[in-house]
């Protein structure tokens, strides 16, 4: 029997690339998204690259009703939950809704569940949750740190579902901490698709790259890492999308919980990146050394043993392959809805 998968914000950055990779893996998928951050034509690009009808309820994981009408009207078999925010900057400003939508939205999300009868869940989490760490490759062992109310938000949300499954056996849950995602589809019809201007790198080198901003400002070269420029664990999005099927189908099949990074274990510093995304569109991009970002960490790495070990979960795409795939993405979506 085919199971069905309920994505909320399935319509999102990483949501969108995992509806895909759960419909190639032979899911019935359902997406709940208010479309906060998330264009409206995201669902017929789905459509379009999985060649059948998109189900979407349009709404917030805050509303209710919306959720139970949604248990309701179908049989929902497990659930992942990308229905959050994430921009560490707006965090510090506004934490009230921060907690509000990642963690409220969470308990509420939970207890709808469990009045459908459904158990099982994947959770974004994030490498955030490791604050500054000591150790790098950092594995899942490390403890919990948090530097920002987003880093917190996300503690918090994992320390429900780990109470939540010790209190009941019935619950089981995988929660995926997440490197630093980037690139876009092969078939260019989705990508990252910041509506204000971009927090991240990679979109932020894209708009530099198609002149719509005229030079990336790397923040600081004074780090403890080779260049002096921030390291991080860049992540493919479909090997992280693929990485969610592996998670629930580990879910589905054992019903034992898992926490696991997903990253690659390799790291990349800014003047690597900018080098990279350089040559996938072919002209030395510009950039100018300011300082430090506040809050912003030298090093992310993953350790990626227990990924391997517990979901058989191994990252294939390089960063060549994420900036040529952001690349054509962000060109395909500049010209416009002619797909
Ligand atoms: N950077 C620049 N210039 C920019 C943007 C970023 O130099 O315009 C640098 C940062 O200083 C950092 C690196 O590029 O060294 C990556 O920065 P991102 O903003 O792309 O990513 P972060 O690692 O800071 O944060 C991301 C997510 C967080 C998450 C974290 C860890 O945005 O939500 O990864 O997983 F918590």
């Amino acid at each position: 029997m085919t199971e069905t998968i309920l994505l909320t914000g399935g319509a999102g950055y990483i949501g969108s690339h995992t509806y895909v990779a759960l419909k190639a893996a032979g899911y019935e998928v359902v997406i709940l998204d208010n479309f906060s951050n998330a264009a409206e034509d995201v669902p017929d690009r789905l459509e379009l690259i999985t060649g059948g009808p998109v189900q979407v309820y349009k709404g917030s994981v805050l509303d209710r009703p919306l959720l139970a009408r949604l248990f309701a009207e179908t049989q929902i078999d497990a659930v992942v939950h990308f229905a959050a925010r994430k921009a560490v900057g707006e965090s510090v400003v506004k934490p009230l809704e921060y907690f509000e939508t990642n963690c409220s939205g969470l308990v509420g999300l939970l207890q709808e569940m469990d009045a459908a009868g459904v158990h099982r869940l994947v959770f974004s989490s994030s490498a955030t949750v490791y604050g500054v760490p000591d150790e790098t490759p950092t594995p899942e062992t490390a403890p919990h740190r948090h530097i920002n109310p987003y880093g917190l938000s996300k503690i918090t949300g994992e320390l429900v579902l780990d109470a939540l499954a010790k209190s009941d056996p019935k619950w089981a849950f995988g929660i995926l901490r997440y490197f630093n995602p980037a690139g876009a589809h092969s078939s260019t019809l989705i990508g990252e698709d910041p509506s204000d201007i971009p927090n991240n790198l990679i979109p932020y080198i894209a708009q530099v790259a198609m002149g719509q901003r005229p030079v990336l400002q790397v923040f600081g070269n004074d780090y403890p890492t080779p260049d002096g420029t921030g390291l991080r664990d860049y992540i493919h999005v479909e090997d992280l999308a693929e990485g969610h099927v592996l998670s629930l189908q580990a879910l589905l099949s054992t019903g034992q919980s898992h926490l696991v990074n997903l990253g690659t274990g390799a790291g990349h510093s800014v003047l690597d990146m900018i080098a990279a995304y350089s040559k996938a569109c072919g002209r030395d991009l510009p950039y100018e050394i300011v300082d430090r970002r506040p809050g912003d960490v030298p090093v992310y790495c993953a350790q990626v043993d227990k990924a391997r070990e517990v979901l058989g979960f191994e990252a294939r795409r390089d960063v060549e392959a994420m900036c040529a795939s952001s690349w054509a993405w962000v060109q395909a979506r500049a010209r416009g809805n002619a797909y």
